[in-house]
C-alpha cells in the first residue's frame, strides 16, 4: 500500500524537496525518465490493469482507457491537457508527500499533486511513500469523472476551515476512507474506485471480494469518526451508491467536521451502533 495521507514533512523522505518551489511543485522532466523506470511502470500497469475489469468502478476504467498510459510513465503536461478539457483538472509534479496546506491549496485549484519518481523494482508490492504509480494510476483516472472531480475540489476548499477549527483529523479520515479506499455499488456488485485499493493488487481483491473486511453503507458522520491504520489491509470499507453522495456531503462538512472533532473516534475495524452493512 502506498497512500497519500496528510503529513508534517519529516526527514528521510526520498524525493528531491530542495528543487521544489513554495507550493512544493517540481518539474517532471519527462524526457529524462530512465527506460528502467518506464519498465517498472509497465510491470505494475500490466499486473493491476488485469484486475480492473472484475474489480474496478466503471468510471475509473473508462477514464483510464481515455488516458492511454500502458506504455510507460506519462508526460504530466500531456495528461493535463486531456483532463483540463474534460473536468478542469491538471497534474503537477511533486517530490512526494507535501504538507497539508499546500495539498489543500492545490486541490482547491483543481491541481492534483503527482510524485515524479517511481518505486525500485524490488518494491513492486510495497513502497513506504506514495510514488508515481500510486499517485497516477490510483488517483488520476477519477479526475476525469466530473462529480468526483468536483468533490475533490470541495475537499481542498475545506482544508483551511478544518485547520482553523481543529478538525484536520476528521478531514483526513474522509480522504482516507473515501478517496483512498472508497467502494461503489454498480449493478449489484461492489467495485473499487479508491486509489489505495486500485494501486495495490492485494487490496483490490481484499476490498471487493474477501469475506474478511466489513463493508458499510457510506455515512459521512461515521466516516469522519473512523480511525485508520496505514500499514495493513483495511478492516472496514465504506460503499457509496454514486459519486453524487460524496459531492452532496461536502456542503454539510463544516457542521459534520465540528461534530466529529468533538465525538469519540471509532477504532479501526470496530463496530458502531449506527453501522448498516452495504
Ligand atoms: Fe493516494
Amino acid at each position: 500500500m502506498t497512500l497519500h495521507q496528510p503529513i508534517v514533512l519529516q526527514a528521510g523522505l526520498r524525493g528531491d524537496y530542495a528543487s521544489a518551489n513554495d507550493g512544493f511543485v517540481v518539474t517532471q522532466n519527462h524526457a529524462a525518465i530512465p527506460e528502467a523506470d518506464h519498465a517498472t511502470w509497465r510491470t505494475l500497469y500490466a499486473r493491476q490493469s488485469a484486475l480492473l475489469p472484475r474489480h474496478a468502478a466503471r468510471a475509473y476504467r473508462e477514464s483510464l482507457a481515455r488516458l492511454d498510459v500502458a506504455g510507460g510513465i506519462s508526460d504530466f503536461n500531456a495528461i493535463s491537457d486531456t483532463l483540463r478539457a474534460r473536468t478542469g483538472w491538471s497534474l503537477i509534479g511533486v517530490p512526494g508527500l507535501i504538507p497539508d496546506g499546500a495539498f489543500f491549496d492545490h486541490l482547491a485549484a483543481r491541481r492534483f499533486p503527482v510524485t515524479v519518481w517511481i518505486r525500485r523494482p524490488e518494491e513492486l508490492d510495497y513502497v513506504v511513500e506514495p510514488d508515481v504509480f500510486h499517485d497516477f494510476f490510483g488517483h488520476v483516472p477519477l479526475l476525469g469523472e466530473p462529480v468526483f472531480a468536483g468533490f475533490l475540489e470541495q475537499y481542498g476548499r475545506l482544508g483551511a476551515h478544518a485547520a482553523r477549527i481543529g478538525a484536520l483529523k476528521p478531514l483526513a479520515r474522509l480522504y482516507w476512507h473515501m478517496v483512498e479506499f472508497g467502494l461503489i455499488r454498480e449493478q449489484g456488485a461492489i467495485r473499487a474506485y479508491g486509489a489505495g485499493i486500485l494501486s495495490s493488487a492485494k487490496e483490490t481483491v481484499h476490498a471487493t471480494e474477501s469475506a474478511v473486511p466489513r463493508r458499510l453503507r457510506f455515512d459521512p458522520a461515521r466516516v469522519l469518526r473512523s480511525e485508520y491504520e496505514i500499514d495493513r489491509l483495511q478492516p472496514t470499507y465504506f460503499v457509496i451508491e454514486d459519486y453524487a453522495a460524496l459531492f452532496a456531503c461536502a456542503a454539510r462538512l463544516p457542521d459534520l467536521l465540528a461534530a466529529a472533532r468533538d465525538a469519540t473516534p471509532i477504532s479501526p475495524g470496530a463496530a458502531d451502533p449506527t453501522d448498516i452493512n452495504a
